[in-house]
């Protein structure tokens, strides 16, 4: 179908015959004239309907909000709207009526509680700002994406039905596989790492995590998108470097490509600076003790603790080498000291975005790290197997994209990052 886009019309020749598709916002009936303001995609535009034009004035004027037209008409630009430009409109065809009343107002300058905005999600994303938020989250994500390409990388589909558990056996969700028990992927990590033994030895994928976590919090969601890397012939310094790079690009992209986003949201976005702070577990344990918080060896840091430690290396900036009680299976632990990990997480501020660390690669240290974690080596053969036959060296890590988009835009809700959220009590629409 011929169109014009509303975000297009500025920069086109004063006069010129246009077609604009999209949604009637707002109808605003004068004596001898209509108002009509179209929404698509790009933006909006008023269309002026003059009475002696049209015939049919009285049922433009009752028209519905939201529904779907097409009008064609001269653009002004010497308009005296607050836009400063409008469509002199010479037809209107009304594609799809739309009911009344609206369960969700578009414009309402106050918004409707959570709920209704979920419940509502179509109309609720019809609200230029929301949409804003996914046209960024689609940004940061061609960026991380182009980077990974341009290191090499290969992105990979896995299973998401799985036979064992990737996280330590916890907050799995079962499904029932014909004869058999499986579950919903938890992470990526065991097929990752496998396919570093097939000999593609850079590898990412992005998709969706299951965690199958009982509390409805601001930052968890029972599935979320991961991204995930696995390189070969690396460790854990060259994992990092690779995701503060990608954050970055991410970023980089996200500047380019959605400046009238950002202004929408109200937000100045700078590209941070690389490298990151690097920041050991037992640092953050000193900084959070000098300020009356103790956290004894072994134990997560609390969010009390990383926030005193945020403030200290804000914004982006990773906590390494934690303790092995902390971190799974799969993590190798420090050849000086094996109480210790080469692991490390991405935080922005008191906020945890990416878990990531060098892996056991060798499968009797592996068998021995399943049973310290008091996990049966038996139920994960068929990855400790792909040890056996010449495993590389390899690092990588699980970056969770709505955490990304979250702290970027400072959304206090994860389900703010996610079209269609899943948490303990939804999972409709
Ligand atoms: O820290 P997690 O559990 O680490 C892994 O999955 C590892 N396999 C990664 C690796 O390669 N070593 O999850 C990775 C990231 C977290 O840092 C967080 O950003 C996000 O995934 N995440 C969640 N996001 C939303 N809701 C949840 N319930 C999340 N759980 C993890
Ligand atoms: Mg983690």
């Amino acid at each position: 179908m011929e169109r014009n886009f509303t975000g297009d019309l500025r920069n086109l020749p004063d006069g010129t015959n246009v077609i604009i598709m999209g949604w009637a916002q707002e109808i605003r009936s004068l004596k001898n004239l209509v108002f009509v303001v179209i929404r698509d995609s790009t933006g909006q535009v008023q269309a002026t309907f003059k009475r002696e034009n049209f015939s049919n004035m009285d049922q433009l004027s009752t028209l519905s909000r939201e529904s779907v037209i097409r009008v064609e008409g001269k653009l002004n630009l010497q308009s005296k709207s607050k836009a400063g430009f409008e469509v002199e409109a010479s037809s209107i065809n009304v594609i799809n009526v739309s009911e009344s009343p609206l369960p969700l107002g578009i414009i309402d300058p106050v918004e409707a509680d959570f709920e209704t905005r979920l419940n509502n999600r179509f109309l609720d994303l019809r609200k230029p700002v929301k949409g804003s938020i996914f046209r960024i989250k689609s940004s940061m994500l061609w960026g991380i994406r182009e980077y990974l390409h341009q290191q090499n990388f290969i992105e990979v589909q896995t299973p998401k039905i799985v036979a064992a558990a990737t996280e330590g056996g916890a907050d799995l969700f079962p499904v029932e596989y014909f004869e058999k028990e499986a579950y919903l992927n938890q992470s990526p990590q065991l097929y990752k790492e496998i396919l570093i033994a097939s000999g593609i030895d850079r590898v990412f994928e992005v998709g969706p995590a299951f965690r199958a976590e009982e509390h409805n919090t601001v930052r968890h969601l029972n599935e979320f998108t991961s991204v995930d890397i696995e390189m070969g012939f690396s460790d854990h310094h060259s994992a990092m470097s690779m995701l503060e790079n990608a954050v970055k690009k991410g970023i980089e992209n996200v500047l380019k490509t959605n400046s009238s986003d950002l202004q929408a949201l109200g937000l100045k976005i700078e590209s941070p600076k690389v490298p990151f702070p690097r920041i050991s577990y037992e640092e953050c344990r000193k900084i959070a003790s000098s300020n009356g918080v103790e956290i004894p060896f072994g134990e997560d840091l609390s969010v009390e603790a990383l926030k005193f430690v945020g403030e200290k290396f804000h914004d982006f900036y990773f906590i390494v080498d934690w303790p092995s009680s902390l971190r799974p299976f799969y993590t190798m632990p420090k050849e000086e000291d094996d109480r210790y990990t080469n692991s490390y997480d991405l935080q922005y501020r008191e906020k945890e975005i990416t878990s990531g660390a060098q892996r056991v690669h060798n499968p009797d240290l592996l068998t021995k790290r399943f049973m310290e974690k008091g996990l049966k080596p038996e139920n994960f053969e068929f990855y400790i197997k792909a040890f056996r036959y010449g495993m590389p060296p390899h690092a990588g890590w699980g970056l969770g994209l709505e955490r990304l988009l979250m702290i970027l835009l400072d959304l206090q809700n994860i389900r703010e990052a996610t079209l269609f959220p899943r948490d303990r009590t939804r999972i409709v629409p």
